[in-house]
């Protein structure tokens, strides 16, 4: 390889994504949530996308364990939630932050659209694993612009 792990996350740095919270309640746990900005979209029939979970999290027993979960898109303003979501240790969710959704999955009802998904395949991505799910029900609010991330920054659309 001709560059280092810096200079690779910085050249990644220039695709700018949105942000995500995903939330879920396994069986016997409290309801969760974590920041996520590596969502993507599969598949329009079936209805699919897809996020990576680092190996490495806290969070990955759970996901092993928990196979319905949602995907909450933040709006410009969510910031805090972004962050909040995103610290170690601090995963569980505020009640004040998320409501049943139509499958019974907790939703986040302030952001901009929730998937609600079930796992449909994992795959293996070095340091991550890829996790595809089939959208099982949507709430499409569409109240505001997405929050965006670029460049280890926080941004928003111009204008
Ligand atoms: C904007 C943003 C995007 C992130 N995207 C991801 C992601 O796609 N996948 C992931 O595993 N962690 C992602 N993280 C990191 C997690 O939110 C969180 O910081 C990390 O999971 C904390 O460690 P833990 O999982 O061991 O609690 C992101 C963090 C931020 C702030």
């Amino acid at each position: 390889m001709t560059f280092s792990s810096r200079e690779f996350r910085d050249a990644l740095g220039c695709f700018a994504t949105g942000v995500c919270v995903v939330t879920g309640q396994p069986e016997d746990g409290a309801p969760f949530g974590m920041t996520v900005n590596s969502f993507a979209s599969v598949s329009l029939d079936p209805p699919l996308i897809l996020w990576s979970l680092q190996n490495d999290s806290d969070m990955y027993d759970t996901f092993a364990s928990c196979r319905r979960w949602a995907v909450n898109v933040l709006r410009s303003d969510q910031q805090e939630l972004s962050n909040r979501y995103a610290a170690k240790g601090a995963h569980e969710l505020d009640p004040a932050h998320f409501e049943p959704g139509t499958s019974g999955i907790p939703v986040m009802p302030t952001t901009l659209v929730s998937f609600e998904c079930e796992e449909d395949a994992r795959h293996a991505g070095g340091d991550h694993v890829i996790l595809v799910a089939k959208v099982l029900a949507m709430t499409h609010r569409d109240s505001g612009s997405p929050l965006l991330f670029c460049a280890g920054n926080y941004a928003t659309l111009a204008g």
